[in-house]
C-alpha cells in the first residue's frame, strides 16, 4: 500500500512521534509512505514529500510538525474539494491518515464520505475532541504552563500582588484546569461555567490575606460578560480567534480595581504549543501512529485511532466526533475543593 500522512490544524508536541510510528509500522510490513505539507492545504495544492524511515529518524522529541501545518478547510469551495480528490488519484494514495482535531477530523470524515479511503488520529493540547480519553500535546503544553505559573508564583510572593496567568484550550477549560490544579492556583476561570467575579474576588482576598499574594488561571475562553475588545478575526473553520479578546488583562485590571491588590496578567499563548514532547505524549503518539496503519492495514477506513482507558482502538468518525469533550462537573469539584 502506498500511505500518504498529513498534520492539520494548530500543531503541538506529539505529532512528530505520530509520523514516525506512521512511517515506520507501515515500512516494517513494506509499505510506503508520503507526507503532504501543510495539513489539507497540501493535499489541495499537491505538495508532497516522500518520507522514507531514514525522513523520520531524530524526529521523535521535536516539537511542531515536520510537515507543517495549516487551517485550510479543503471543503470550504467545491473547486477545492475537486482538486484534493484529483491530487489523492494523482499520488495513488491507498490509505491516508489525517492527524488532527475536530476540524481536520471533519475534512477526514468528509473525504471518506466521498468514499476515500482515511484513517484519523485525534490531537490537540486543547484534549476536547470528544471520542478520545487524552489527546497528545495537552500534557506537553499544558507542563509548560505549569512552569509558567509556578515561576509567577515567585514574583507574585516577591511583589504581594495579584498574577493572572492567560492560558489556551479554546472553548474547553482542560489546560487551565491541569494549570490549575498541578500549579495550586488560587482561582482557576474555566470556559464551562458562568463567570463568578464575587466568588473569585473572594478567593483572591483569602490567599492575599493568607499569605500576601494570589495566583490565577484564567482559559482564554472565559465569557467575562462584558468581553473586553472582541477582535471578531476567525480562522477558516469559523473559529474566533480567542487569545485577541484578553481575557487575562481584563480579569487582573477587575480584581486590582475591586481589590486595591496590585495586579499583573500573563499572556503565553502559542509558547505552550512549542517544545519537545513530554512522555505520555511520545508514548500515545506513538501508539495512535502504529494503530492508525494497522487500522488501515485491516480495511478498516473511516476509523479514527483513539484512547480509551488502556487500549488504543478505531472508533468511526461520528462516534470520533459526536460532541467536544469539555471538563465534567466532577473535575470542577475537585479543583473548587482545592483552591484558596
Ligand atoms: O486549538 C489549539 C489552539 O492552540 C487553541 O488553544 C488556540 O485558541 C488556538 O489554537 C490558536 O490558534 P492559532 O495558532 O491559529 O493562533
Amino acid at each position: 500500500m502506498r500511505f500518504g500522512v498529513l498534520t492539520g490544524g494548530g500543531d503541538c508536541p506529539g505529532l512528530n512521534p505520530t509520523i514516525r510510528a506512521v512511517v515506520l509500522r507501515a515500512a516494517r510490513g513494506g509499505h510506503a509512505t508520503v507526507g503532504f505539507l501543510d495539513g489539507w492545504k497540501g493535499v489541495r495544492d499537491g505538495l508532497v514529500r516522500p518520507l522514507p524511515p531514514a525522513e523520520v529518524a531524530g524526529i521523535l522529541n521535536r516539537g511542531g510538525t515536520v510537515l507543517g501545518s495549516s487551517r485550510t478547510n479543503p471543503f470550504a469551495k467545491e473547486d477545492d474539494a475537486a482538486k484534493v480528490l484529483a491530487v489523492l488519484a494523482r499520488e495513488r494514495i491507498d490509505a491516508l491518515v489525517a492527524i488532527g482535531g475536530d476540524d481536520t477530523l471533519s475534512a477526514a470524515r468528509e473525504l471518506h464520505r466521498r468514499g476515500r479511503p482515511v484513517i484519523g488520529v485525534p490531537k490537540t493540547m486543547d484534549n476536547d475532541v470528544g471520542g478520545t480519553d487524552w489527546t497528545f500535546g495537552f500534557h506537553s503544553a499544558t507542563a509548560v504552563a505549569v512552569d509558567a505559573l509556578e515561576r509567577l508564583r515567585d514574583t507574585a510572593q516577591s511583589h504581594h500582588r495579584a498574577i493572572v496567568l492567560e492560558v489556551m484550550g479554546r472553548n474547553a477549560g482542560w489546560v487551565a484546569l491541569g494549570t490549575g490544579l498541578a500549579g495550586g492556583a488560587d482561582a482557576t476561570l474555566l470556559p464551562e461555567e458562568p463567570y463568578d467575579e464575587a466568588a473569585l474576588l473572594a478567593r483572591v482576598r483569602a490567599a492575599v490575606a493568607a499569605r500576601g499574594y494570589a495566583l490565577v488561571v484564567a482559559s482564554e475562553g472565559v465569557e467575562l460578560g462584558t468581553a473586553k475588545g472582541s477582535a471578531g478575526a476567525k480562522d477558516e473553520f469559523g473559529h474566533e480567534l480567542l487569545r485577541e479578546r484578553g481575557v487575562g488583562a481584563e480579569v487582573a485590571r477587575r480584581i486590582e480595581a475591586a481589590t486595591g491588590v496590585e495586579s499583573r496578567s500573563a499572556q503565553i499563548g502559542h509558547i505552550q504549543r512549542g517544545g519537545a514532547p513530554e512522555l505520555f505524549d511520545r508514548i500515545l503518539a506513538s501508539r495512535l501512529g502504529a494503530a492508525a496503519v494497522d487500522l488501515a492495514l485491516a480495511g478498516r477506513f473511516g476509523e479514527v485511532a483513539v484512547l480509551r482507558g488502556e487500549s488504543v482502538r478505531g472508533v468511526p468518525f461520528d462516534e470520533a466526533l459526536r460532541s467536544p469533550k469539555t471538563v465534567s462537573p466532577d473535575w470542577i469539584d475537585l479543583i473548587r475543593s482545592l483552591e484558596a
